[in-house]
């Protein structure tokens, strides 16, 4: 338990046992289940923590409220990882009401039998809640990440509970060498990375608030140089150029492929591209590659023809992409295929219908291994490219 501001403590958990987080994120830093409290004449609880977590959360609250009762408990989200103890907390504290949105309140109903018709509070945009001193404003944030979502603004201290967004990836009791941006990155485009209009729509209604601390669900609380945080979601939001350079991506069955794609990258640097990031899709960890592709401007593809089609990881990979809205890139492609070589065809074809991109002229086709005109086509893809 931490102290925000004065009114203000953090109450939630740090699960260091999860092996995929929603399922499907690998999290080797754990993950931190975010929840808040704010001391008032009335107490409001910021959200609940995932279902493994409930006996410490209501301990954490427990301690918080120094023999205090609460009066609300504020649901803005409805995913598990933060509503799997709100039937906990009713039955902990009966006088409690629940706070949350009306599609929550369907959502609670859906998940856990109850939507505490006698006992709640709906809410919507721009309603507020008076605790006292401290007077809470509620914004409407669809699909960050999902439909039911709400942010929270109090007046009072200028914080703003944001729900999902401005979450990473990592437990708070771990170690963080790489920075907030690596892996709210990889959560960013992972988990919202669809949903920029949604995003930019909050981030519009925010510029209208006085911001002091962001009291995202998960990661760090952020109170110093907000800038930084939000000039980051604006750019992911738009899918803009975050770094300059390139990012290629490739499967490689006996190396061959391989073989080009390190060739390309030498040759890139050789060019002075100022960066040049390479994600193998078979051993890497695909979210990580796809927060490459929209961290940099320029990618290049490389797989081998399999099935008539094209290698699994990557078809696997350009489908994150196009499910995600990828777009306002230059691509380049590398084929390989010993006998009748379509790779190309297909990842172009499965590109297409995307916003603002273009190919380079130059596509490698490699018949099995890399050859003489091979090296020449690479040498043209890099000075396209570089
Ligand atoms: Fe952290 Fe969308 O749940």
């Amino acid at each position: 338990m931490s102290s925000i501001t004065k009114d203000i403590r953090w109450v939630g958990v740090n699960d260091h046992d999860l092996d995929l987080f929603e399922g499907q994120y690998i999290v080797p830093e754990g993950m931190a289940y975010n929840s808040y409290i704010i001391l008032d004449e009335k107490i409001a609880v910021m959200d609940s923590v995932d279902r493994h977590f409930g006996k410490e959360w209501l301990e954490n609250l427990e301690t918080a409220l120094e023999g205090r009762k609460p009066d609300y408990l504020i649901v803005q989200h409805m995913e598990p990882d933060h509503s799997a103890n709100i039937a906990a907390f009713m039955d902990a504290y009966p006088e409690a009401r629940v706070v949350a949105s009306a599609k929550a309140f369907t959502m609670m109903k859906n998940f856990y039998g109850s939507d505490y018709a006698d006992r709640r509070i709906t809410v919507g945009e721009g309603d507020s809640l008076e605790l006292g001193k401290h007077v809470l404003k509620f914004i409407t944030a669809p699909m960050v990440h999902w439909p039911e979502v709400i942010m929270t603004y109090d007046c009072a201290d200028k914080v703003l509970f944001s729900a999902d967004a401005f979450g990473k990836f990592g437990a708070l009791d771990a170690e963080d060498e790489e920075g907030w941006a690596c892996e709210a990155r990889r959560y960013y485009f992972g988990i919202v990375g669809k949903y920029g209009m949604q995003v930019q729509a909050v981030l519009k209604k925010a510029a209208a608030l006085d911001i002091a601390v962001i009291c995202p669900l998960h990661g760090p609380v952020l109170s110093e140089d907000l800038g930084y945080y939000l000039d980051l979601y604006k750019t992911w939001s738009a899918y803009g150029v975050e770094s300059e350079g390139v990012v290629i991506c490739y499967t490689s069955v006996y190396g061959n492929t391989e073989k080009a794609v390190k060739l390309l990258e030498e040759k890139l640097k050789e060019k002075g591209c100022p960066k040049v990031a390479v994600n193998d899709l078979a051993r890497c960890d695909m979210p990580e590659a796809v927060e490459d592709a929209f961290r940099y401007g320029k990618l290049v593809l490389a797989t081998t023809t399999y099935n008539a089609e094209i290698f699994p990881f990557m078809k696997q990979f350009i489908d994150h992409l196009v499910e995600r809205g990828f777009r306002g890139r230059k691509i380049g492609l590398i084929e390989n295929g010993s006998w009748a070589p379509t790779a190309a065809k297909v990842m172009k074809g499965m590109l297409e219908g995307l916003k603002e991109i273009t190919f380079a002229e130059t596509t490698v086709r490699i018949l099995s291994a890399v050859s003489e005109e091979n090296q020449e086509q690479i040498e043209k893809l890099a000075e396209e490219m570089k």
